[in-house]
């Protein structure tokens, strides 16, 4: 059974034979032809339908994350100095906004009062306003780092008596790096659990990962260039800044939707 039909507006002797299956092949290139020009116009269907993990951070975590540093060592000839560069050096290469927390520049005495305590008759302005300007950078970070000497395997003074000076809120619900050192073989290994526990208390949380240079003075360079063949410290550095931004971004977009 075949029927011979004339497309309205073609010449009577253009005789076009219209089966069944004649029908089903041009709407098959019909389609064909839609979805052409579907996927020229907003791209491949799948993207459309599944968007790709990247993308989805993209859209939720939008402004880059900041990070406070802290470093507690305020000795002359300090190596902590060596380890905390070359954090910054990679918070910075990595576009990240970093504040950074030096015990050596705030001069505190041992802990009397917090930060926002602290009158004209205490400390002097600039003391007091580079205390209350710190005091903001915390609280809008969304992430810490800390770097974590070991004096008679313990943390420093210098780097407790900062983060006494402000209050657990101002630290809670941000997550934390904690990268310690020692010109010995041990790294400062004693200082980690000691951290975890400080943080801890203070609402924040300790990342899981770790960074623990022994040896340092012969491993990273004043300016925080690794010394070692294999740049291990650098490898370590980058993996740790990694979790902690994951962390941090998660946490961030939690924080921004219960804001909303
Ligand atoms: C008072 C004091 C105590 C120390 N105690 C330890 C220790 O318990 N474990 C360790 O591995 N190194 C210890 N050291 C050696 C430090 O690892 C080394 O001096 C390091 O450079 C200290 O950090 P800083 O140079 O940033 O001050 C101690 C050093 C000092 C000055």
């Amino acid at each position: 059974m075949s029927s011979y039909i004339s497309p309205p507006g073609l010449a009577p002797s253009f005789k076009m034979k219209y089966t069944p299956a004649t029908w089903k092949i041009h709407l098959f290139f019909l389609l064909l032809l839609l979805s052409l020009l579907c996927t020229l116009l907003f791209g491949p269907v799948s993207t459309l339908a599944c968007p790709s993990p990247a993308t989805t951070t993209t859209l939720i975590m939008s402004a880059p994350i900041k990070v406070v540093v802290f470093l507690g060592s305020v000795r002359e000839g300090r190596n902590g100095i060596r380890l905390a560069n070359m954090i910054l050096n990679t918070l910075r290469n990595r576009n990240i906004d970093v504040e950074f927390a030096d015990a050596a520049d705030y001069n505190l005495p041992v802990f009397q009062k917090y930060g926002f305590q602290y009158t004209a008759e205490d400390l002097s302005d600039t003391q007091t306003s580079k205390l209350a300007a710190l005091r903001n950078h915390i609280r809008e970070a969304d992430a810490f780092v800390a770097v974590t000497g070991e004096y008679n395997a313990n943390l420093q003074p210098g780097l407790l008596n900062l983060i006494d000076s402000f209050v657990p809120d101002d630290y809670a619900k941000r997550p934390v790096a904690i990268a310690s050192y020692s010109i010995g073989p041990l790294a400062g290994a004693r200082t980690h659990g000691l951290s975890r526990a400080l943080f801890g208390n203070l609402g924040a949380f300790v990342i899981p990962k770790i960074v623990a240079v022994p040896t340092i003075h012969e491993a990273i360079s004043e300016e925080g260039a690794d010394l070692t063949p294999n740049k291990f410290h650098e490898t370590a550095i980058g993996d740790l800044i990694t979790e902690l931004t994951w962390y941090a971004e998660a946490i961030a977009a939690k924080r921004k939707n219960d804001s909303a």
